[in-house]
């Protein structure tokens, strides 16, 4: 009975949190106005700098100036690192010359992947007020009165840092002491008021500079109050794009793809938060954050990337540059026509500023500078990229059979079935409900005869049960998060009361890694897969549903200083523990909620908790592009929508367009109606298999894909403007978008479309170029199109899972550009022919190919086939036929 009792306690609590978390609420999350940084640095005008260099100070080597600079109004000494990196990238950090301790750096193998290879700096010239430094074809310009740097490629100006003088540094310092009690007057408040005068008087006499202003060393928000042991530390400083109309990237926000300027808004901001039923077109924070921005125009792409993990907001500004002072270091000679500019200013709570500065000139120029210095998204593993059934929850082992066997009687391909946080034993990570799923392996196993596999959930708050034997382990080696005063911490999650491994130590890292081995997670078999939620961390009973911020990590750190990586950490050391359990033979395929630069090396992200609402369908196109700008390309979004129940309309036209978005699953809220695909009324099932079925057609095509984007750091999932950098049109154009650059997708978005307006790029294809077409697309048409002189291969036997496709033959789609060529992965100077991409040589295929289809051709053409490869065993029967376009 007392059992009963506390069991059903415990769920009215859970469903008690439920109910709160899921309305939205606006005043969960603070504003810029509510943060005492950000208004601090928001305030700031342009024109004032107080930054000068200090020429005497300057250090030069091969690849790196050394320079001090000085705060003329605080007599406060910064020191400015400039390096010349290798691939078109410069490097600008700025610290205290002298600070009272160590400010955080985020380690050097976690975020960047190595220590970024160096490139010759030539001075170019030393003069009274700048110096020029030649780094490969560019000139960078180090002015010393006001300090500000500027980036020239060939003749234009490109990026300016502090152009604008924003540049502020927040030094450590003593906290002023406080004042004697007995002088405390009567009134409290007056009191407080009185005593933060006197403090910010002391140091006035020593720093004039900000004292003044409020929120430097305590805060309160709402009723959570941050102590700030360490006081204002926070930085930043302004980038501007001169010759700019767009910036891109930013990630997480529910926004456009070319980002609005905030000029009437809150900055962007970047901070990881768990934010329920969040609101489109607006600048809040969402549950990731990859601090990288890129410019386009015509002529160039740009952009940088700000290596801070702290809580991060950017304000962003479209005006013009300032041509008079370009003219002088830049031999500007171009009339009286004004040049754009974005004025970009970026400000962190703490850490240092370090930017790295990407020079392009071409879109996969950027892309391929980034991923050399935060990784390529790892080559997915072939199932992780067909398609996932989920559901807040598959109830027991008889469900998951279920929908399994009806996928297969309908006929509907799926690789992937999930299960979400019921499966467990009370919201025990790493077990199972034992009456729910008594075997789970015979579950696993019984859908991996098929070729499918399994994905738990597992999320990274831990249970405070003293018979849980993660959560004591890990209690009992110190491996907890600790609150502001040294104790382990605790919040409220799904399993109640919870504490948190802190994932910023490696050894936590290493110890919740080796929770994967099936010795350690009993039930698991190598076809089961991992899901990382809740990872931001989300805390239910934290300020702004997170981790206060003095929350305290591994080597002193607080949470204020490395927020954005929590996440992040919990996918890698899941990942880790993926490739430990099978001696690294397995490829590892972990989806996360939270994430930060790099995560792309680690698995797969989803834009988390979205609604099955039309307006959100269309936001997903945006939210994935800038994602894939962004590097972490395996993205996508919740198809039907988490919360609500789509109607069929919407959620067949939700499938057509997640069958070509990179990271393909189905997920829906435990409230919501069951909506597997073989529920739909047939017509619905119908179109809806056929996207799916579609899918598993165009996977060789995703993974030639996804294995380019691992080379090179391409985008899988591309702007238009990356393939066409020179068509201005598409610069802002985010609801279509090409896959590779063989595939225009232009999902429809619009309840009851039957058509819609499609802007074919390029001279090339069959379509008009560079204009819109309308296209009929009733329910049953998804507007994709492939491009004149691209070949796709594609296998059109499709088969209940990608597995069992493994050796089927390939058709190759050969669409034609107006001089009658294609080129494509196979085929080069008219030979169709094939190797071993696999450098170990390990991987062989029975693989064949059996038809050619050849579009857009008025004739056989002569295509010779070369011989056959001896490794890969490519067979070929091929059929050619001519097919119109
Ligand atoms: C929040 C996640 O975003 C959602 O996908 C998941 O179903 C729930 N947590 C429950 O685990």
């Amino acid at each position: 009975m007392a059992a009963t009792t506390i069991r059903l306690s415990y769920y009215l609590c859970c469903l008690l949190l439920i109910v709160q978390v899921h309305s939205v609420n606006r005043d969960n999350f603070k504003t810029c106005d509510q943060s005492g940084f950000c208004k601090r640095h928001r305030s700031m005008q342009p024109g004032n700098s107080p930054y000068i260099v200090l020429m005497d100070s300057l250090k030069i080597s091969s690849s790196q100036i050394s320079v001090q600079l000085l705060n003329t109004k605080t007599n406060v000494r910064l020191v400015l690192d400039l390096y010349g990196l290798q691939g078109n990238t410069a490097r600008v950090k700025i610290n205290e010359l002298e600070p009272l301790k160590p400010r955080y750096e985020i380690p050097v193998g976690d975020v960047l992947i190595g220590e970024p290879k160096q490139q010759d700096l030539k001075v170019l010239d030393k003069g009274a007020g700048s110096i020029t430094l030649g780094l490969e074809d560019n000139k960078i310009v180090v002015s010393y009165s006001p300090f500000r740097i500027d980036f020239i490629a060939g003749e234009e100006p490109v990026v300016s840092i502090n152009a604008q003088g924003l540049l502020k540094f927040e030094h450590f310092r003593k906290k002023p002491e406080a004042q004697p009690e007995e002088q405390a007057p009567a009134n409290p408040i007056e009191g407080e008021e009185k005593k933060e005068e006197e403090g910010e008087k002391k140091e006035e006499e020593k720093k004039p500079d900000n004292e003044e202003e409020p929120g430097l060393w305590e805060e309160t928000y709402k009723s959570f109050h941050d102590p700030k042991p360490n006081g204002p530390a926070s930085v930043g400083i302004d980038v501007s794009f001169p010759g700019f109309e767009n910036v891109y990237g930013i990630p997480e926000h529910a926004e456009s793809m070319a980002l609005k300027t905030t000029k009437d808004t809150d900055p962007y901001r970047l901070f990881n938060l768990d934010v329920f039923e969040y609101e489109l077109y607006n600048p809040m924070a969402l549950y990731g954050s990859v601090p990288v921005m890129w410019a386009h125009n015509e002529k160039s792409t740009v952009g940088i990337y700000w290596n801070n993990a702290a809580e991060t907001w950017i304000d962003i500004r479209s005006t013009t540059a300032d041509k008079n002072f370009f003219s002088k270091i830049a031999d500007l000679v171009k009339g009286n026509t004004e040049m754009a500019q974005m004025d970009t200013h970026w400000f962190s709570e703490s850490g240092v500023v370090d930017i790295f500065v990407m020079l392009g000139p071409r879109p996969k120029d950027v892309f391929k500078q980034y991923a050399a210095l935060t990784g390529s998204t790892e080559l997915p593993p072939l199932f992780a990229i067909a398609y996932h059934q989920c559901r807040w929850n598959y109830n027991d082992q008889d469900d998951v059979k279920n929908v399994d066997a009806n996928m297969d009687s309908f006929d509907i391909p799926y690789d992937v079935i999930w299960l979400d946080i019921e499966h467990t034993n009370g919201k025990r990570y790493f077990t199972w409900d034992a009456h729910k799923f008594p075997s789970s392996k015979d579950m696993i196993n019984g859908v991996a005869v098929k070729g499918r596999k399994m994905v738990t959930i597992v999320d990274p708050h831990l249970k405070r049960d003293d018979n849980y034997n993660v959560y004591t382990d890990a209690k009992n080696r110190d491996m907890m998060v600790k609150g502001g005063g040294g104790e382990e911490y605790e919040g409220w999650c799904w399993p109640g009361s919870s504490s948190w491994p802190d994932f910023i130590n490696p050894e936590v890292r290493n110890w919740w890694a080796s929770k994967f081995q099936y010795s350690e997670y009993g039930g698991s078999t190598p076809d089961l897969y991992i899901w990382n939620d809740m990872n931001e961390p989300s805390v239910f009973n934290g300020p702004e549903i997170t981790f206060h911020k003095d929350v305290q990590h591994y080597g002193g750190t607080e949470n204020r200083d490395v927020h954005n990586l929590y996440g992040f950490y919990v996918q890698k050391a899941t990942a880790e523990g993926i490739l430990m359990r099978s001696n690294n033979e397995q490829r590892p395929f972990v989806l996360t909620r939270a994430f930060f630069a790099g995560s792309q090396r680690f698995g797969a992200v989803w834009t988390g908790d979205n609604m099955g609402e039309w307006s959100h369908l269309k936001v997903s196109n945006p939210m994935l592009l800038t994602l894939n700008l962004a590097g972490i390309t395996f993205s996508g979004a919740d198809v039907g929508g988490f919360f609500r129940n789509p109607d069929h309309e919407l959620q067949t036209r939700w499938y057509q367009a997640g069958s070509f978005q990179p990271f393909f699953r189905a997920h829906a809220h435990i409230d919501t109606k069951r909506r597997e695909p073989f529920l739909l009324p047939e017509e619905n099932m119908k179109i809806v298999r056929e996207a799916i079925r579609k899918r598993y057609t165009y996977l060789p095509f995703w993974y030639t894909l996804f294995y380019h984007g691992f080379r090179s750091g391409e985008t899988v999932m591309s702007p238009l403007w990356v393939t066409y950098p020179e068509d201005k049109s598409t610069f802002e154009m985010d609801d279509e978008y090409l896959l590779g650059s063989s595939l225009l997708v232009k999902p429809i978005t619009e309840q009851g479309s039957v058509g819609t307006s499609v802007y074919f790029p390029g001279k090339d294809e069959s379509y008009a170029g560079s204009q819109n077409t309308y296209v009929n697309a009733p329910l049953d048409k998804i507007p994709v199109f492939q491009r004149g002189g691209s070949i796709v291969p594609r296998k059109m036997r499709v088969r209940r899972s990608s597995s069992l496709m493994a050796s089927d033959p390939f058709t190759l789609i050969i669409c034609l550009d107006k001089q009658g060529e294609a080129s494509g992965d196979f085929f080069k100077n008219n030979i169709l022919q094939s190797s071993n991409a696999d450098p170990s040589g390990k991987g062989s295929t029975k693989e064949w190919v059996e038809k050619l289809i050849i579009v857009g051709y008025p004739k056989l053409p002569q295509v010779s086939i070369s011989q056959l490869m001896a490794i890969h065993s490519l067979y070929i029967t091929a059929m050619i036929v001519t097919a119109e376009c």
